[in-house]
């Protein structure tokens, strides 16, 4: 029997199309559902304590509803609080979203790397224990940008973004200490990815952006390395969990990645 269960993938908001796009990448063939949780967003102001019981709850109830075959959390927020909760959780292979120290570190030649998240992930021990392991020879400074979130869910519905924003996102990083010798950014949110080239375009010189996309699709395709894909393949399906306005843009970004038809939960 063919095996039609799709690859799910979870965010707070469309930051995760930035993951999809490199799974897709990857595995054409997958069908795809994408949970966009704008019920709970934004994740990166909220407390552990409501990202941890959220997500795992949430995830159940998307499981047993659209039966996947694996779980990715394309959310750095909820994969650094919730990882663990949802594997406890779940009987399905779960891959997380981290921040991508590790290659920062490996790119860096000034050895000072910034992580650019959200104010939540940017506080956990997560990335303390990252940075201990990967990047013990490197400063790693650390900022936390709601804002840029919000400009990169404005890009995506078609709305105009201003550049000085975007300067005070990465400013927030650039003015710390030792900001002035920082060669290399993690994007430690999945929403930055989308407006990379904003951040490179506003930055005072070149710098390397670099976040955790490729990867997790290497880990994806691992993982369901010897299983079958339906001949109907390739389809896509966009989940929002509360009533949301979908514009035009919005909708024509989601068609752009293969998520033709659109659902609420
Ligand atoms: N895209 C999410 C992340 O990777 C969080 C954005 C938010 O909801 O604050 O952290």
């Amino acid at each position: 029997m063919t095996d039609t269960r799709p690859l799910l993938l979870f965010d707070s908001g469309v930051g995760g199309l930035s993951v999809l796009a490199a799974v897709r990448a990857a595995l054409p063939e997958a069908p795809l559902v994408y949970v966009a949780d704008n019920g709970g967003f934004p994740y990166g102001t909220k407390s552990e304590a409501e990202i941890a019981a959220r997500v795992p709850a949430l995830l159940g109830r998307l499981a047993e509803r659209y039966r996947p075959r694996l779980i990715v959390i394309a959310c750095n927020t909820a994969s650094t609080i919730a990882l663990a909760g949802v594997r406890a959780a779940l009987d399905l292979p779960v891959v997380g979203t981290v921040p991508a120290i590790k290659p920062a570190a490996e790119a860096s030649r000034t050895r000072v790397i910034g992580v650019l998240g959200t104010e939540a992930t940017v506080r956990q021990p997560y990335v303390d224990d990252l940075s201990a392991r990967f990047a013990a020879d490197c400063t790693v400074l650390r900022h936390g940008s709601a804002r840029l979130v919000e400009l990169a869910e404005a890009s995506l519905r078609g709305e105009p973004t201003g550049d000085r924003d975007y300067a005070e996102a990465l400013g927030g990083l650039l003015a710390q200490p030792g900001g002035g010798e920082m060669d290399t950014v993690v994007l430690a949110c999945t929403h930055f990815p989308l407006v990379a080239d904003r951040l490179a375009a506003i930055a005072p010189r070149p710098l390397v952006f670099v976040d955790g996309a490729a990867g997790i699709a290497r880990r994806v395709a691992t993982l369901t390395k010897a299983q079958q894909w339906p001949a109907a393949s390739g389809e896509g399906l966009a989940v929002f969990t509360a009533p949301l306005p979908i514009g035009a843009p919005l909708q024509a970004a989601l068609a752009a990645r293969g998520l033709e038809r659109i659902e609420q939960l």
